[in-house]
This record gives C-alpha cells, structure tokens and sequence, in this order.
C-alpha cells in the first residue's frame, strides 16, 4: 500500500470540492481530490447554470472566472408567467442594482478543472472503494486506484462528494440528523442548440404544471418541464417536448419559440435535504454531500459556492493564524444560510409547481399568493433578494471573508 500525506483531502472533484481546491492551492495549503468518476464524466454532467454575485466574486477571487467574464450572460430580470400573462421582476431595481450571471455549472467545472490541470495539482480520478475513517482522531483515507491500493493521512477531510457520497454515510448515525422533503414530480430538461425563447428566463405556472425557458448561450437554450416523477424520457419524444412546452407558454412565447433537436434530454428529481450538523470531527460536509435544493430558485450550486467560501477561509485562518474558531463556527454559519436557500427553494417550488394532492382551495390560495407577490412591492423584493443570493454572515470574531 503507498502512503501519502496531505493536509487536506478532499473527497469529490465536482464544483464543490474544485472550488475548494483551487482556493486552498491560491492559499498554498497542500491538498489532494479522490474522484470516483472519470475526468471526462465530471466534465460533461449536465446541470443548472445561475450564478449569484456572490459565486461569481468568489470564482474570480479563485482566479478562475477568465471565460465566466467573458461567456457568461448578466441578467438582471426574470419573467413570471402566471394566467397567461408575463410580469417582469426587476432584480437589479429591486436589489439595489445586483444581478445574476447565466453561465452553466458544467463550464464552471471545466474552468476549475483547467487551472487545476495548469497548476499541476495531484487529484486521483476513477478511485475506487474510497473510504474515509477515524475522522474524531487522525484522519485516514483509502482507496483503490489503477490497481493500486493508497492510504492518504491527513489533517481535514473535505467531504465533496454529492448526495450520494460516501463521507455523509461514513458518519456515526447517532451524530447527525438529517431532514427531508422529496417532491412527487421531476424535472424534464432538455437542451437545444436553438435561440432562446427570450433574453431573460421565464418562470412558468400553468395549469399544466410548472415550466422554465432558460439558456446557455445566445444560441443554446435550456428548457424544463413539471413532469410526473413515474414518467420515463423515452416517453417524451422532442416533438412530444416542445408541443408540452408551447402549451404552458404564452401567446408571444409560443409565437416566438424556435425548436430543434435535443442535444441531452433527462428527468431529475425535486429534493429538500439538510444535514445537521455539518461537521464531524475533523471531517466537513460542503455542497450536495451536506444539502439539496429543488432546482426552482437556482440555488445547489450556488449554496456549494457559499459552503466553500466558509470552509476555505476557516481553513486558511487555521493555517495562517492558528485559529480554530472558522472551524468552530464552520456548521453553524452554513447551516444559517443553507436554511434560508431551503425555504426560498421551497416556497418557489410550492408556488409554481401543481400537486395533485391540492384540492380547489390550495389552488386559489396559492394564485392568490402569486398573485400577491407579483402585484406587491414588498413580495417582489422578497422574491428578488433571495433570488439574487443572500449576502453572506460576516463573522465579527472571525473576519471571515464574508462580503456581500
Ligand atoms: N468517492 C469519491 N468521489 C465520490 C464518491 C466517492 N465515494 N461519491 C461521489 N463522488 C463524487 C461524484 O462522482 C461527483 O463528481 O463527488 C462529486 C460530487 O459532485 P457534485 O454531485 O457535483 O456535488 P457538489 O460538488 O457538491 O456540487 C453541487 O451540483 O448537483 C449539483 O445542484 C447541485 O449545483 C449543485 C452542485
Ligand atoms: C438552468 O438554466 O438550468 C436553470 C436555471 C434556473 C433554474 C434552474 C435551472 O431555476
């Protein structure tokens, strides 16, 4: 078995444990990633593509945001469709000028795994039979890799790893409690190498269930709709797809829509997932391993973005000055916002989505909430600063780097 010795090991090499390590490399703490998958799979999954303010300063902070200024689309409005009709919110106006910044996780995963690359940093990918241990005393991981068989000895594990990893499994069930909210519908995406429908992205409810025209590109677009969660893809043929879609739209929109072959096409799940706490000892939860959002307020790479931000700065300060207190405060200070994405993400999914199990009443409860926060200053601000990403907590102990 060859040993190695690192101080941190992170485990996934998704955006999450990227962004970890391209900061931790900036701060010149050595660290190594063990990725189960293929370079070449994690470069290519297919996800959501909104960036908050917030994750877009700390990609430049990380210096890897070159093709993100250069590719990415600033909005600074969504569209609400509801009864047929569209309402704008303007984000920026209400925000005091903040926008977010189309640009698709899985450029954003190139991007890190590019500097990575240049800077010669060692990650194992298609390591196999990960296993992380004695993380309450002196952390060890092991693997398989190529054949070989390593064991890592490290200060800190970096728990990366995506919902079904293998840290948040490692944990002793009687120190973590989890909650759970799993929706009765999916997610029908397509991508299409086709103009986008508008210049900003359309939020649709219908009675036919919930839809969204997003993008990528001036010229790739993103489309979803509320599909029941038994449905498989084979069922929805492209031509199925678009017909589904134009009868959710608006006059103008179907109008104006331009379809066109699929280029990916999947049905994900609609999750709400928390794990408390979000350290263990010596090893953290950051991203998916520890959270998920329904995709509704955009909001899972977003909070992996600001779990990050806190976990490499209590790592830096370790390191730098000798203070454990970011490692103290590390669970406590992502679980404050992680709460807030939660009920954001929720509350949009509960407001656009249709359940089967509502009866009359919810219905016209819920359109009078629509109703209300489209027709209202204060619920459109609501709407929007949330949407745009919630500052992040400024630690007075710590000075953590907690800008707005
Ligand atoms: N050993 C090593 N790697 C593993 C293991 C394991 N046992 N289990 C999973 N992984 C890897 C996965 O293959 C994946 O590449 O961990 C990585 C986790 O990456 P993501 O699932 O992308 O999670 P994260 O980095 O937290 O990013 C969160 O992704 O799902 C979206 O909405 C989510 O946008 C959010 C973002
Ligand atoms: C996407 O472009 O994939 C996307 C955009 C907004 C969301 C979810 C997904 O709320």
């Amino acid at each position: 078995m060859e040993k190695l010795n690192t101080k941190v090991a992170i485990i996934g090499s998704g955006p999450a444990g990227l962004l970890l390590g391209q900061l931790l490399y900036k701060a010149g703490i050595d660290h190594i990633i063990i990725e189960q998958r293929s370079a070449e799979y994690v470069s290519s999954r297919i996800r959501a593509g909104i960036l908050e303010q917030v994750s877009v300063d700390l990609l430049k902070e990380a210096g890897v945001d070159q093709n993100l200024q250069k590719k990415g689309l600033p909005h600074s409005g969504i569209e609400i469709l509801t009864n047929g009709v569209k309402q704008r919110i303007d984000l920026s106006k209400l925000t005091n000028g903040k926008q977010v910044t189309v640009y698709g996780q899985t450029e954003v995963t190139k991007d890190l795994m590019q500097a990575r690359e240049q800077a010669n940093l060692l990650s194992f990918y298609e390591a196999n039979d990960v296993k992380v241990t004695d993380f309450y005393v002196q952390p060890k991981i092991t693997f398989e890799h190529q054949g070989h068989s390593y064991q890592i000895e490290c200060d800190f594990i970096a728990g990366c790893d995506g919902f079904h990893g293998v840290c948040r499994a490692s944990v002793p069930k009687d120190k973590i409690k989890t909650f759970e909210k799993v929706y009765p519908f999916g997610w029908l995406g397509v991508l299409a190498d086709v103009p986008p429908v508008a210049d900003e992205l359309i939020y649709v409810q219908s009675e036919r269930g919930f839809a969204l025209c997003s993008m990528r590109s001036e010229t790739r677009s993103r489309y979803y709709l509320q599909v029941p969660i038994t449905d498989h893809v084979d069922q929805w043929s492209d031509e199925r797809f678009w017909e589904e879609l134009k009868h959710r739209l608006d006059d103008e929109s179907r109008e104006k829509l331009v379809t066109g072959p699929s280029i990916e096409k999947s049905i994900a799940p609609l999750r709400s997932f928390v794990t408390e706490p979000m350290r263990f000892g010596k090893l953290f939860l950051a991203g998916d391993a520890a959270h998920i959002v329904p995709p509704t307020g955009a909001k899972g790479l977003n909070l992996a973005a600001s779990d990050i931000a806190y976990l490499s700065s209590a790592l830096i300060q370790y390191y730098h000055k000798g203070s454990e207190q970011g490692i103290e405060e590390y669970s406590q200070k992502c679980l404050q916002r992680v709460w807030k994405a939660e009920r954001f993400s929720w509350w949009m999914t509960h407001l656009l989505h249709r359940f089967d199990t509502e009866d009359e009443f919810d219905q016209k409860i819920k359109q009078a909430e629509l109703n209300y926060v489209l027709g209202s200053f204060a619920g459109q601000t609501t709407l929007a600063e949330n949407y745009v990403g919630l500052p992040y907590e400024l630690s007075p102990i710590t000075g953590m780097r907690l800008s707005n």
